[in-house]
Protein backbone atom coordinates (compact mmCIF):
# COMPACT_ATOMS: atom_id res chain seq x y z
CA UNK A 1 0.00 0.00 0.00
CA UNK A 2 1.23 3.17 -1.00
CA UNK A 3 1.58 6.21 1.55
CA UNK A 4 1.84 9.57 -0.10
CA UNK A 5 3.34 12.95 1.26
CA UNK A 6 1.47 15.84 -0.20
CA UNK A 7 2.78 19.14 -0.73
CA UNK A 8 1.37 22.01 1.12
CA UNK A 9 -0.74 24.88 -1.15
CA UNK A 10 -2.27 26.95 1.65
CA UNK A 11 -0.71 30.30 2.09
CA UNK A 12 1.54 30.42 4.06
CA UNK A 13 1.65 26.92 4.60
CA UNK A 14 5.41 26.22 5.40
CA UNK A 15 5.16 22.41 7.02
CA UNK A 16 5.55 19.32 5.53
CA UNK A 17 3.64 15.94 6.90
CA UNK A 18 6.22 13.98 6.80
CA UNK A 19 10.04 14.17 7.29
CA UNK A 20 12.63 12.06 5.89
CA UNK A 21 14.06 10.37 9.80
CA UNK A 22 10.52 8.80 9.90
CA UNK A 23 9.76 7.49 6.35
CA UNK A 24 11.69 4.10 7.65
CA UNK A 25 8.80 3.62 10.33
CA UNK A 26 6.52 3.95 7.13
CA UNK A 27 7.80 1.46 5.67
CA UNK A 28 8.73 -0.60 8.54
CA UNK A 29 4.86 -1.28 8.69
CA UNK A 30 4.98 -2.32 5.18
CA UNK A 31 3.79 0.36 3.05
CA UNK A 32 5.74 2.18 0.53
CA UNK A 33 6.14 5.96 0.21
CA UNK A 34 5.82 9.09 -2.21
CA UNK A 35 6.65 12.28 -1.74
CA UNK A 36 5.29 15.47 -4.11
CA UNK A 37 8.79 17.01 -5.11
CA UNK A 38 9.35 19.93 -3.07
CA UNK A 39 7.11 19.44 -0.24
CA UNK A 40 9.39 19.85 2.08
CA UNK A 41 11.00 22.74 0.60
CA UNK A 42 9.76 25.75 2.99
CA UNK A 43 10.73 23.16 5.96
CA UNK A 44 14.42 23.15 4.43
CA UNK A 45 14.30 19.35 3.62
CA UNK A 46 15.61 18.48 0.32
CA UNK A 47 13.77 15.85 -2.00
CA UNK A 48 17.14 14.08 -2.16
CA UNK A 49 16.83 13.04 1.55
CA UNK A 50 13.45 12.20 1.31
CA UNK A 51 14.74 9.52 -1.07
CA UNK A 52 17.75 8.61 0.91
CA UNK A 53 15.47 7.35 3.55
CA UNK A 54 13.84 4.84 1.11
CA UNK A 55 10.90 7.64 -0.50
CA UNK A 56 9.85 8.41 -3.82
CA UNK A 57 9.03 11.47 -5.30
CA UNK A 58 5.89 11.70 -7.56
CA UNK A 59 4.05 14.94 -8.64
CA UNK A 60 0.95 12.46 -9.13
CA UNK A 61 1.44 10.21 -5.88
CA UNK A 62 -1.99 11.78 -4.87
CA UNK A 63 -3.93 10.33 -7.13
CA UNK A 64 -2.06 6.78 -6.77
CA UNK A 65 -2.11 6.52 -2.96
CA UNK A 66 -3.99 4.58 -0.33
CA UNK A 67 -3.07 7.19 2.38
CA UNK A 68 -2.46 10.74 1.75
CA UNK A 69 -0.79 12.56 4.84
CA UNK A 70 -0.58 16.66 5.05
CA UNK A 71 -0.81 19.38 7.24
CA UNK A 72 -3.73 21.14 5.97
CA UNK A 73 -6.92 19.90 4.64
CA UNK A 74 -6.42 19.28 0.74
CA UNK A 75 -7.53 21.23 -1.80
CA UNK A 76 -10.50 20.27 -3.49
CA UNK A 77 -9.43 19.23 -6.64
CA UNK A 78 -6.83 16.93 -4.92
CA UNK A 79 -10.01 15.37 -2.86
CA UNK A 80 -11.69 15.08 -6.46
CA UNK A 81 -8.45 13.30 -7.79
CA UNK A 82 -8.05 11.26 -5.07
CA UNK A 83 -8.18 7.15 -5.47
CA UNK A 84 -11.97 5.64 -4.55
CA UNK A 85 -11.83 4.58 -1.11
CA UNK A 86 -8.32 6.25 -0.29
CA UNK A 87 -7.72 7.73 3.40
CA UNK A 88 -6.58 11.22 4.28
CA UNK A 89 -5.04 12.32 7.35
CA UNK A 90 -4.54 15.87 8.10
CA UNK A 91 -6.06 18.83 10.47
CA UNK A 92 -9.24 19.38 8.90
CA UNK A 93 -11.49 21.67 11.05
CA UNK A 94 -14.91 20.39 10.45
CA UNK A 95 -16.53 23.38 11.12
CA UNK A 96 -14.79 25.83 9.07
CA UNK A 97 -14.45 22.92 5.92
CA UNK A 98 -18.11 21.61 5.45
CA UNK A 99 -17.75 21.97 1.77
CA UNK A 100 -14.52 19.80 1.94
CA UNK A 101 -16.03 17.19 4.17
CA UNK A 102 -19.33 17.04 1.53
CA UNK A 103 -16.45 16.42 -1.28
CA UNK A 104 -14.58 14.11 1.12
CA UNK A 105 -17.77 11.61 1.91
CA UNK A 106 -18.53 12.12 -2.02
CA UNK A 107 -15.40 10.72 -3.16
CA UNK A 108 -15.89 7.81 -0.71
CA UNK A 109 -12.44 9.02 1.34
CA UNK A 110 -11.50 7.71 4.92
CA UNK A 111 -10.94 10.85 6.71
CA UNK A 112 -9.27 11.67 9.58
CA UNK A 113 -8.76 15.20 11.52
CA UNK A 114 -6.09 15.17 13.59
CA UNK A 115 -7.68 17.84 15.69
CA UNK A 116 -10.30 15.51 16.69
CA UNK A 117 -7.94 12.79 18.12
CA UNK A 118 -9.27 12.45 21.34
CA UNK A 119 -7.33 13.91 24.67
CA UNK A 120 -7.05 10.75 26.45
CA UNK A 121 -3.22 9.08 27.48
CA UNK A 122 -3.25 6.70 25.07
CA UNK A 123 -3.44 9.38 22.34
CA UNK A 124 -1.13 11.52 23.44
CA UNK A 125 1.58 10.61 20.91
CA UNK A 126 -0.84 11.71 18.36
CA UNK A 127 -1.76 14.87 19.64
CA UNK A 128 -1.07 17.33 17.03
CA UNK A 129 -2.91 19.91 18.32
CA UNK A 130 -1.13 19.92 21.48
CA UNK A 131 2.47 19.40 19.62
CA UNK A 132 2.12 22.36 17.50
CA UNK A 133 0.89 24.75 20.48
CA UNK A 134 4.29 23.96 22.04
CA UNK A 135 5.64 25.78 19.11
CA UNK A 136 3.79 28.10 19.36
CA UNK A 137 3.79 29.25 23.00
CA UNK A 138 7.92 29.08 22.75
CA UNK A 139 7.40 31.55 19.57
CA UNK A 140 5.07 33.82 20.81
CA UNK A 141 7.65 34.22 23.97
CA UNK A 142 10.83 35.13 21.69
CA UNK A 143 8.55 37.18 19.61
CA UNK A 144 7.17 39.30 22.58
CA UNK A 145 11.47 39.04 23.60
CA UNK A 146 12.35 40.50 20.32
CA UNK A 147 9.59 43.47 20.04
CA UNK A 148 10.28 44.56 23.34
CA UNK A 149 13.31 46.95 23.36
CA UNK A 150 14.36 45.86 27.10
CA UNK A 151 16.28 43.33 28.94
CA UNK A 152 14.35 40.20 29.79
CA UNK A 153 16.25 39.36 32.60
CA UNK A 154 17.73 41.24 35.85
CA UNK A 155 21.45 42.51 35.20
CA UNK A 156 23.30 43.31 38.46
CA UNK A 157 26.77 45.28 36.82
CA UNK A 158 29.09 47.16 38.07
CA UNK A 159 27.50 50.35 35.84
CA UNK A 160 23.75 49.51 37.98
CA UNK A 161 20.76 47.13 38.48
CA UNK A 162 18.80 46.54 34.85
CA UNK A 163 15.12 45.27 36.48
CA UNK A 164 13.86 42.06 34.55
CA UNK A 165 10.90 42.98 32.41
CA UNK A 166 6.82 42.11 33.76
CA UNK A 167 5.27 39.55 31.09
CA UNK A 168 1.83 38.87 31.80
CA UNK A 169 0.37 35.72 30.09
CA UNK A 170 -3.27 35.27 29.56
CA UNK A 171 -4.72 31.97 29.14
CA UNK A 172 -2.25 29.08 29.81
CA UNK A 173 -3.08 25.73 28.55
CA UNK A 174 -0.37 23.85 26.33
CA UNK A 175 0.73 27.00 24.54
CA UNK A 176 0.71 29.70 27.72
CA UNK A 177 2.66 27.13 30.12
CA UNK A 178 5.03 26.96 27.14
CA UNK A 179 5.26 30.56 26.51
CA UNK A 180 5.81 30.63 30.89
CA UNK A 181 8.70 28.56 30.77
CA UNK A 182 10.51 30.38 27.61
CA UNK A 183 9.83 33.61 29.34
CA UNK A 184 10.77 32.52 32.90
CA UNK A 185 14.34 30.85 31.32
CA UNK A 186 15.19 34.50 29.52
CA UNK A 187 14.71 35.81 33.26
CA UNK A 188 11.79 37.69 32.76
CA UNK A 189 9.54 37.92 35.91
CA UNK A 190 5.98 36.38 34.82
CA UNK A 191 2.31 36.46 36.20
CA UNK A 192 -0.05 34.11 34.91
CA UNK A 193 -4.30 33.87 34.54
CA UNK A 194 -6.15 30.76 33.20
CA UNK A 195 -9.69 30.19 33.77
CA UNK A 196 -9.17 26.49 34.71
CA UNK A 197 -9.36 25.43 38.30
CA UNK A 198 -6.14 23.05 37.74
CA UNK A 199 -3.99 26.10 36.01
CA UNK A 200 -2.79 28.10 38.87
CA UNK A 201 -0.95 24.99 40.24
CA UNK A 202 0.73 24.49 36.80
CA UNK A 203 1.59 28.10 36.40
CA UNK A 204 3.37 27.81 39.65
CA UNK A 205 5.15 24.67 38.54
CA UNK A 206 6.55 27.29 35.61
CA UNK A 207 7.85 29.62 38.61
CA UNK A 208 5.44 32.01 37.66
CA UNK A 209 2.93 33.95 39.68
CA UNK A 210 -0.82 32.63 39.56
CA UNK A 211 -2.97 36.13 39.17
CA UNK A 212 -6.32 35.47 41.65
CA UNK A 213 -8.95 37.42 40.58
CA UNK A 214 -11.21 35.73 42.73
CA UNK A 215 -13.63 34.70 40.64
CA UNK A 216 -14.89 31.57 39.93
CA UNK A 217 -13.41 28.84 37.92
CA UNK A 218 -14.63 28.03 34.55
CA UNK A 219 -14.31 24.20 34.04
CA UNK A 220 -15.97 22.41 30.73
CA UNK A 221 -16.18 18.77 29.74
CA UNK A 222 -12.66 16.89 29.17
CA UNK A 223 -10.39 19.69 31.36
CA UNK A 224 -11.51 22.70 29.02
CA UNK A 225 -12.21 26.07 29.63
CA UNK A 226 -16.25 27.14 29.44
CA UNK A 227 -17.37 30.18 28.03
CA UNK A 228 -17.53 33.22 29.83
CA UNK A 229 -21.27 35.08 30.92
CA UNK A 230 -21.44 38.73 30.06
CA UNK A 231 -20.84 39.67 33.57
CA UNK A 232 -18.09 37.00 33.89
CA UNK A 233 -16.09 38.37 31.12
CA UNK A 234 -16.42 42.23 32.59
CA UNK A 235 -15.60 41.54 35.92
CA UNK A 236 -12.20 39.45 34.53
CA UNK A 237 -11.47 42.68 32.42
CA UNK A 238 -11.76 45.08 35.58
CA UNK A 239 -9.71 43.00 37.58
CA UNK A 240 -6.76 41.80 35.09
CA UNK A 241 -6.59 45.82 33.76
CA UNK A 242 -3.96 46.85 36.74
CA UNK A 243 -1.82 43.84 36.09
CA UNK A 244 -1.66 44.26 32.09
CA UNK A 245 -1.26 48.04 32.41
CA UNK A 246 1.81 47.16 35.16
CA UNK A 247 3.07 44.95 32.21
CA UNK A 248 6.00 45.19 29.19
CA UNK A 249 4.60 42.79 27.49
CA UNK A 250 1.34 40.75 27.27
CA UNK A 251 1.11 37.27 26.05
CA UNK A 252 -2.22 36.04 25.16
CA UNK A 253 -3.19 32.58 24.19
CA UNK A 254 -6.86 31.57 26.00
CA UNK A 255 -9.23 29.64 23.55
CA UNK A 256 -12.43 27.76 24.13
CA UNK A 257 -13.09 24.60 21.82
CA UNK A 258 -15.21 24.86 19.14
CA UNK A 259 -15.91 28.69 19.83
CA UNK A 260 -14.41 31.96 19.03
CA UNK A 261 -11.60 33.09 21.13
CA UNK A 262 -12.47 35.18 24.09
CA UNK A 263 -11.82 38.60 23.86
CA UNK A 264 -10.28 38.91 27.31
CA UNK A 265 -8.09 42.25 26.48
CA UNK A 266 -9.86 46.13 25.20
CA UNK A 267 -8.55 48.47 23.32
CA UNK A 268 -9.05 50.52 26.15
CA UNK A 269 -6.68 48.35 28.75
CA UNK A 270 -4.35 48.45 25.89
CA UNK A 271 -3.71 51.62 26.15
CA UNK A 272 -3.33 52.16 29.73
CA UNK A 273 0.00 50.51 28.57
CA UNK A 274 3.40 52.56 29.30
CA UNK A 275 5.35 53.17 26.34
CA UNK A 276 7.33 50.40 24.47
CA UNK A 277 5.19 48.32 25.51
CA UNK A 278 3.94 44.73 23.50
CA UNK A 279 1.39 43.19 23.30
CA UNK A 280 1.19 39.45 21.33
CA UNK A 281 -2.33 37.74 20.93
CA UNK A 282 -1.59 33.98 20.01
CA UNK A 283 -5.45 33.79 19.25
CA UNK A 284 -5.64 36.77 16.48
CA UNK A 285 -6.55 33.99 13.84
CA UNK A 286 -9.47 32.96 15.68
CA UNK A 287 -10.76 36.08 16.29
CA UNK A 288 -8.50 37.58 19.13
CA UNK A 289 -7.98 37.68 23.01
CA UNK A 290 -7.03 41.12 22.59
CA UNK A 291 -9.74 44.08 20.68
CA UNK A 292 -7.54 45.77 17.87
CA UNK A 293 -4.97 42.48 16.89
CA UNK A 294 -5.18 41.66 13.35
CA UNK A 295 -3.94 38.06 11.90
CA UNK A 296 0.36 38.36 10.34
CA UNK A 297 -0.01 41.79 11.43
CA UNK A 298 1.95 44.48 13.79
CA UNK A 299 -0.68 47.07 14.64
CA UNK A 300 -0.02 50.24 17.13
CA UNK A 301 -2.73 50.75 19.73
CA UNK A 302 -1.90 53.72 22.35
CA UNK A 303 1.91 53.36 23.38
CA UNK A 304 2.05 49.44 22.86
CA UNK A 305 2.79 47.33 19.63
CA UNK A 306 0.38 44.79 19.01
CA UNK A 307 1.02 41.25 17.26
CA UNK A 308 -1.44 39.05 15.50
CA UNK A 309 -0.47 35.20 15.35
CA UNK A 310 -0.90 33.70 12.43
CA UNK A 311 0.10 30.23 11.45
CA UNK A 312 2.59 30.78 13.78
CA UNK A 313 4.05 27.05 14.06
CA UNK A 314 4.52 27.50 10.16
CA UNK A 315 7.24 30.33 11.28
CA UNK A 316 9.58 27.47 12.88
CA UNK A 317 8.70 24.97 9.81
CA UNK A 318 11.25 21.95 10.70
CA UNK A 319 10.82 21.42 14.70
CA UNK A 320 6.79 21.83 13.94
CA UNK A 321 6.87 19.30 10.76
CA UNK A 322 9.00 17.02 12.94
CA UNK A 323 6.56 16.91 15.66
CA UNK A 324 3.91 16.73 13.74
CA UNK A 325 4.84 13.82 11.34
CA UNK A 326 5.78 11.92 14.49
CA UNK A 327 1.93 12.35 15.71
CA UNK A 328 1.14 11.15 12.36
CA UNK A 329 3.33 8.42 11.91
CA UNK A 330 1.31 7.18 15.81
CA UNK A 331 -1.50 7.81 13.63
CA UNK A 332 -0.96 5.31 11.03
CA UNK A 333 0.50 3.05 13.40
CA UNK A 334 -2.92 2.78 15.42
CA UNK A 335 -4.47 2.00 12.09
CA UNK A 336 -2.32 -0.11 10.44
CA UNK A 337 -3.16 -3.80 11.61
CA UNK A 338 -0.46 -5.59 12.98
CA UNK A 339 1.58 -8.12 10.53
CA UNK A 340 0.73 -11.26 10.75
CA UNK A 341 -2.94 -10.17 12.23
CA UNK A 342 -5.47 -11.80 10.04
CA UNK A 343 -5.78 -11.58 6.61
CA UNK A 344 -5.01 -7.06 7.12
CA UNK A 345 -2.11 -7.98 8.57
CA UNK A 346 0.26 -5.29 7.82
CA UNK A 347 -2.05 -3.14 6.09
CA UNK A 348 -4.13 -0.20 6.21
CA UNK A 349 -6.95 -1.14 7.94
CA UNK A 350 -8.94 0.96 10.95
CA UNK A 351 -10.63 -0.54 13.53
CA UNK A 352 -13.10 1.71 14.54
CA UNK A 353 -14.40 0.21 17.57
CA UNK A 354 -11.20 1.64 18.97
CA UNK A 355 -11.78 5.16 20.96
CA UNK A 356 -9.25 7.19 19.00
CA UNK A 357 -9.96 5.86 15.63
CA UNK A 358 -13.64 6.49 16.15
CA UNK A 359 -12.98 9.89 17.43
CA UNK A 360 -10.72 11.43 14.58
CA UNK A 361 -12.93 9.79 11.76
CA UNK A 362 -14.77 12.53 9.90
CA UNK A 363 -15.63 10.19 6.90
CA UNK A 364 -15.94 6.76 5.77
CA UNK A 365 -17.27 4.61 3.22
CA UNK A 366 -19.64 7.64 1.53
CA UNK A 367 -20.45 8.61 5.33
CA UNK A 368 -19.64 11.59 7.65
CA UNK A 369 -19.11 9.59 10.67
CA UNK A 370 -18.16 12.48 12.89
CA UNK A 371 -22.12 13.11 14.06
CA UNK A 372 -22.16 17.03 14.48
CA UNK A 373 -20.67 17.85 11.06
CA UNK A 374 -23.31 15.23 9.51
CA UNK A 375 -26.02 16.84 11.24
CA UNK A 376 -25.05 20.21 10.10
CA UNK A 377 -24.24 19.36 6.81
CA UNK A 378 -27.35 16.37 6.57
CA UNK A 379 -29.46 17.16 9.61
CA UNK A 380 -29.84 14.13 12.39
CA UNK A 381 -30.42 10.97 11.50
CA UNK A 382 -33.95 9.40 12.87
CA UNK A 383 -32.00 7.85 15.36
CA UNK A 384 -30.83 10.90 16.57
CA UNK A 385 -34.02 12.85 16.81
CA UNK A 386 -35.26 10.31 18.83
P1 LIG B 1 -6.87 25.62 24.49
O1 LIG B 1 -5.90 25.91 23.42
O2 LIG B 1 -8.27 25.22 24.14
O3 LIG B 1 -6.99 26.93 25.44
C1 LIG B 1 -5.86 27.58 25.97
C2 LIG B 1 -6.11 28.00 27.39
O4 LIG B 1 -6.98 29.13 27.43
C3 LIG B 1 -6.76 26.94 28.28
O5 LIG B 1 -5.90 26.63 29.35
C4 LIG B 1 -8.04 27.61 28.75
O6 LIG B 1 -8.40 27.25 30.07
C5 LIG B 1 -7.68 29.09 28.65
N1 LIG B 1 -8.82 30.00 28.66
C6 LIG B 1 -10.03 29.87 28.05
N2 LIG B 1 -10.82 30.92 28.31
C7 LIG B 1 -10.11 31.76 29.11
C8 LIG B 1 -10.37 33.02 29.71
N3 LIG B 1 -11.55 33.60 29.57
N4 LIG B 1 -9.41 33.58 30.47
C9 LIG B 1 -8.21 32.98 30.64
N5 LIG B 1 -7.89 31.78 30.09
C10 LIG B 1 -8.83 31.19 29.34
O7 LIG B 1 -6.34 24.57 25.51
P2 LIG B 1 -5.12 23.54 25.39
O8 LIG B 1 -3.86 24.25 25.57
O9 LIG B 1 -5.28 22.74 24.17
O10 LIG B 1 -5.39 22.60 26.66
C11 LIG B 1 -6.09 22.97 27.79
C12 LIG B 1 -6.28 21.73 28.67
O11 LIG B 1 -6.68 20.60 27.90
C13 LIG B 1 -5.05 21.24 29.37
O12 LIG B 1 -4.59 21.93 30.41
C14 LIG B 1 -5.54 19.83 29.74
O13 LIG B 1 -6.45 19.86 30.78
C15 LIG B 1 -6.21 19.42 28.49
N6 LIG B 1 -5.26 18.68 27.63
C16 LIG B 1 -5.23 17.31 27.70
C17 LIG B 1 -4.34 16.60 26.94
C18 LIG B 1 -4.33 15.11 26.97
O14 LIG B 1 -4.84 14.53 27.89
N7 LIG B 1 -3.77 14.47 25.97
C19 LIG B 1 -3.37 17.26 26.06
C20 LIG B 1 -3.47 18.69 26.06
C21 LIG B 1 -4.39 19.34 26.81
Amino acid sequence: MLIAVAKETREGESRVAMVPELVGKLTGLGYDVAVVPGAGRHALIADEEYAEAGAGLDAEALTAADVVVSVQPLAPDAVRRLKRGAATVSFLPVNQELGLVADLRDVGATSFAMELVPRISRAQSMDALSSQALVSGYRCAIVAAGMLRRFFPLNMTAAGTVQPAEIVVLGAGVAGLQAIATCKRLGAVVKAYDVRAAAAEEIRSMGAKAIDLELDTLEGAGGYAREMTEERARLQMERLAPYIADADALITTAAVPGRQAPLLVTAAMVEAMKPGSVVVDLAAETGGNVEGSVAGEVTRIGNASVWGGKNVPSSMPGPASRLYAQNVVNLLTLLTAKPGEGEDGGMFAPDFDDEIVAGACVTHDGAIRHQPTREALEGPTEGERA
